[in-house]
């Protein structure tokens, strides 16, 4: 039952063709707290139209208001509370949710479309950093929250597996570094090297042009470069393999940026043949002035290709492959002026699917309190992030139930969803400092805390497995679920909410709403007490752990049955 309908068509009668049902669902509002009625009705903006006063417009809606379908409807100065049935709207609310499942919410708004989502893209040879972390929790996020909403998303992980670094990587390699050593602990020893180029770089500026000569090497095929950047890009690999294995995250492709190489020439050759290129200091240029943006640098004096090359190749690969419905980037906001540039550049070259690029932007993750570098060689491996909360999840569970059977996996689910679900309940672009014992606390806005409330959920419905529990004929009166009813039937339209902002933080805090309410209910509520209404409670409890598991999966998180 869709009670705005239900509002909007009771007040549609009542206002007699004043206002369309359109105007009337757009004025509607939540008020903050169930005493105040389930739905508001403001009149003040109607003051105009009808020349009357506020509260008497209030007033007199009330009078001529069919109000069969609600428990009450009240008037308070310009507005009009109204009171849903208790018992009609948990019955229809219950039998939606249990007889769609894991399906509830799911809808179909974007018609299969393609959504392709750069997202992840760590660079190769250096470690995944907490920010590629980001990008990898939230893309994947997204990417479910639009299957959820009819979308087809493509997972896309654009690795950095070309540029100049390559040059100073290989000459460092060469200088400094040994097959075995790489062998053993590929990236920590690649970082190493890099690291110690950048410090002897400073006194040596030749070096810069031995490694400017073996990036134009690589780029020119040469056997012994190409051989060195391959298989530090396999090594680098198969440690980020272990990660996203770790997070439960899949990719549909992992074109890197070496993928578009061979694609570049013809971009260079569009941009010709549509006069905008420009030469600037020997370097070829696309003018953004009338963006107001600075010109893009599209090919380097000595012809060397850049990043922005590879991405409007990238683009132009997705536009052809894809037909993008959306065009999604999930990439740090310190890239936004780039973003800018990109989009520009391809809506002159006339790529159809520019006009739908969409940088999804984030803000900068640090570790209790410290800044992640590559360069200066303070890393704090993500790997290392996710081994200390699994450990001290396990911890936790030791002392809270230590006859648990699963111990070990139950301990990664909750340490490694402690995580992903303390990235993304905070808005996506706020910076974040992530202290990694409160997002473990199983008390609290954490992820931890929503498992444990559905776990709490599923242990209630094994304590009563004999009782038979149906999706229609729920009628629940106490007045203590109500704000658990509301929040369930309230999935749907988080679901599309989540969906248009491409934003995960309105399902996490979705989710900690739901907990929230139920373990209220759950304190003041004898679910199990053997009455008339034990099957509604019990609909209530499946329809709590139903909701709660599935909004924990549009994030990425696993939902134990027992911790
Ligand atoms: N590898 C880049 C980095 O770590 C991110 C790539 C983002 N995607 C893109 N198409 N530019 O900063």
């Amino acid at each position: 039952m869709d009670y705005k309908q239900t509002v909007t068509a009771a007040l549609a009668q009542a206002l007699d063709g004043q206002l369309t049902a359109d105007e009337i669902s757009a004025k509607l509002e939540w008020p903050k707290t169930s005493d105040k009625g389930d739905m508001a009705f403001p009149t003040f903006t109607l003051a105009k139209v009808l020349h009357r006063a506020p509260q008497q417009i209030a007033q007199d809606l009330a009078d001529k208001l069919d109000t069969t379908d609600f428990e009450k409807v009240e008037v308070v100065g310009p507005y009009l509370n109204f009171f849903f049935d208790k018992g009609a709207y948990s019955e229809a609310t219950l039998d939606t949710v249990l007889t769609a499942g894991a399906s509830y919410g799911k809808n179909e708004d974007g018609n299969g479309g393609n959504v392709p989502i750069d997202m992840s893209s760590p660079n190769i040879a250096k470690p995944m950093s907490m920010g590629h972390l980001r990008s990898t929790v939230i893309g994947n996020s997204i990417a479910e929250i639009l299957t959820k909403n009819g979308y087809h998303p493509i997972k896309d992980n654009h690795l950095g597996d070309w540029g100049t670094q390559f040059g100073k990587l290989i000459t460092a390699y060469k200088l400094w570094g040994n097959e075995a050593d790489v062998k053993a602990d590929p990236i920590n020893k690649l970082v190493e090297y890099y690291v110690r180029f950048h410090k002897e770089d400073v006194d040596k500026p030749e070096l810069d042009d031995v490694a400017r000569e073996w990036f134009k090497k690589l780029e020119d095929g040469d056997e012994e470069a190409h051989r060195l950047w391959k298989w530090f890009r396999e090594a680098s690999l198969q440690e980020f393999n272990d990660v996203y294995e770790e997070l439960g995250v899949k990719f549909d492709t992992y074109n890197g940026e070496a993928f578009y190489n061979d694609k570049l020439e013809e971009v260079v050759q569009i941009l010709k043949d549509k006069h905008l290129l420009v030469e600037s200091q020997g370097a070829q240029v696309v003018d953004l002035s009338k963006y107001d943006l600075n010109p893009a640098l599209i090919l380097k004096s000595d012809g060397a290709s850049l990043y922005i090359t590879r991405d409007i190749a990238t683009a132009l690969y997705r536009d052809r492959t894809y037909a993008p419905a959306k065009n999604l980037y999930v990439v740090g906001s310190e890239q936004t002026y780039y973003f800018k540039q990109l989009k520009a550049v391809l809506k002159e070259m006339g790529v159809k699917s520019a006009d739908n690029l969409q940088h999804v932007p984030f803000g900068l993750i640090t570790v209790d309190g410290k800044k992640l570098s590559t360069r200066s060689g303070r890393i704090i491996l993500l790997a290392k992030v996710l081994e200390e909360s699994v450990k001290l999840a396990g911890e936790q569970i030791n002392e809270k139930n230590p006859e648990l059977a699963n111990k070990q996996e139950v301990a990664k689910q909750v340490g490694v969803g402690a995580i992903v679900f303390g990235d993304l309940k905070n808005e996506r672009t706020n910076n974040i400092d992530f202290v990694l014992a409160d997002q473990l606390k199983f008390e609290g806005e954490t992820g931890p805390y929503v498992q444990y409330s559905h776990a709490r959920a599923e242990s209630i419905l094994r304590k009563a497995s004999n009782v038979d529990v149906q999706a229609a004929g729920n009628h629940i009166t106490d007045p203590e679920a109500w704000d658990t009813i509301k929040a369930l039937a309230d999935f749907p339209a988080m679901v599309k909410m989540a969906c248009k902002e491409l934003e995960p933080s309105v399902i996490a805090k979705y989710a900690i709403r739901l907990a929230k309410t139920f373990n209220k209910y759950y304190a003041h509520s004898k679910i199990l007490t053997e009455d008339a209404e034990l099957p509604a409670r019990l609909a209530l409890v499946k329809a709590v752990s139903t909701v709660l598991k599935e909004s924990l999966r549009l994030l990425g998180v696993q939902a134990p049955d027992e911790m």
